[in-house]
């Protein structure tokens, strides 16, 4: 029993941090937790946080609530996880733009499209969509692929334009699977999981007088599309792409092969005015 006298600065972080040591220190009654798994607990958070994981961690395993809470009453295009592979500051391009890509980037090119508007029915214009993705090998740049190697790959922040129309150029992503070199991946095997997220795209969209929109859409066919690791998958979000292989069509958008569209349009929260 803490029997501390407190000088309670934050009301707030007192009420929250005492009841999270409560729920674990009945957590370790309820399972009657020994020294060894209690030992063990500390050597794999350390683990993590030497080896990076800890927001991947915490990502996996609770962000999807956080989420939930946090959107509670939210009247736009459903939200879902940001993940831990956001980085900011992304190259900025007008729409219609092609994201920053390699040489011999791997995959079939799509071309993700769509309107961005308010709650209340109106385009945005020059609203901005910050977007990244994996790359079609199912990995990040700055994270799986080295940021000298190619910076930013498939990563942007497009403004739209005049009409709240976005359109970027990108390459199909594959599914991404948890690194399973890590604790993190060590974890969900031990647990009998598979580490795989469904392909998915990442947005985060924002405009003056509205509230941030992050969201993921994720490709219809993919083998885990009802299992993602991280259950951040919500119906509302699922899209197939249209594959075109129509040589006339593939010659007049410049490319060499067949490529994919998608179109998906977003809604963003108009913010009410703060009363005075
Ligand atoms: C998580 C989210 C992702 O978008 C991803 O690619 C990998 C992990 C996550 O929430 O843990
Ligand atoms: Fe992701």
């Amino acid at each position: 029993m803490n029997t501390q006298k407190r000088e309670v600065r934050n009301p707030r972080l007192n009420r929250v941090f005492d009841d999270l040591v409560d729920t674990l220190r009945n957590f370790i009654r309820k399972h009657n937790l020994t020294y060894e798994e209690y030992h063990r607990a500390i050597a794999f958070l350390a683990e993590a946080g030497e080896k990076g994981e800890i927001p991947l961690l915490m990502d996996v395993f609770l962000e999807v609530t956080v989420d939930d809470v946090d959107h509670r009453g939210w009247a736009g295009t459903e939200t879902t996880v940001e993940g831990p592979y956001y980085v900011p500051n992304a190259p900025e391009m007008a729409s219609p733009a092609v994201v920053p890509h390699r040489a011999n980037e791997p995959g079939e090119p799509l071309i993700f499209s769509g309107t961005i508007r308010s709650s209340d029915g109106v385009p945005l214009a020059g609203a901005i969509l910050d977007f990244w993705q994996s790359d079609a090998e199912g990995r990040y740049s700055h994270f799986n692929i080295p940021e000298a190697e190619a910076p930013f790959n498939l990563r942007a922040r497009v403004k739209a334009d005049q009409n709240g129309r976005y359109e970027l150029q990108t390459w199909v992503p594959a599914a991404y699977e948890i690194p399973k070199a890590g604790p993190t991946g060590a974890l969900i095997k031990a647990l009998g999981g598979h580490p795989w997220r469904p392909a998915h795209l990442h947005v985060r969209l924002t405009h003056p007088g509205h509230a941030t929109l992050t969201t993921q859409v994720f490709l219809k066919d993919d083998p885990w599309i009802e299992s993602d690791v991280v259950g951040a998958v919500k119906s509302s979000l699922i899209r197939g792409t249209t594959r075109t292989t129509d040589p006339a069509e593939i010659r007049r958008r410049g490319f060499s092969g067949p490529f994919h569209t998608l179109e998906y349009d977003f809604v963003l929260p108009r913010q009410m005015a703060k009363a005075a």
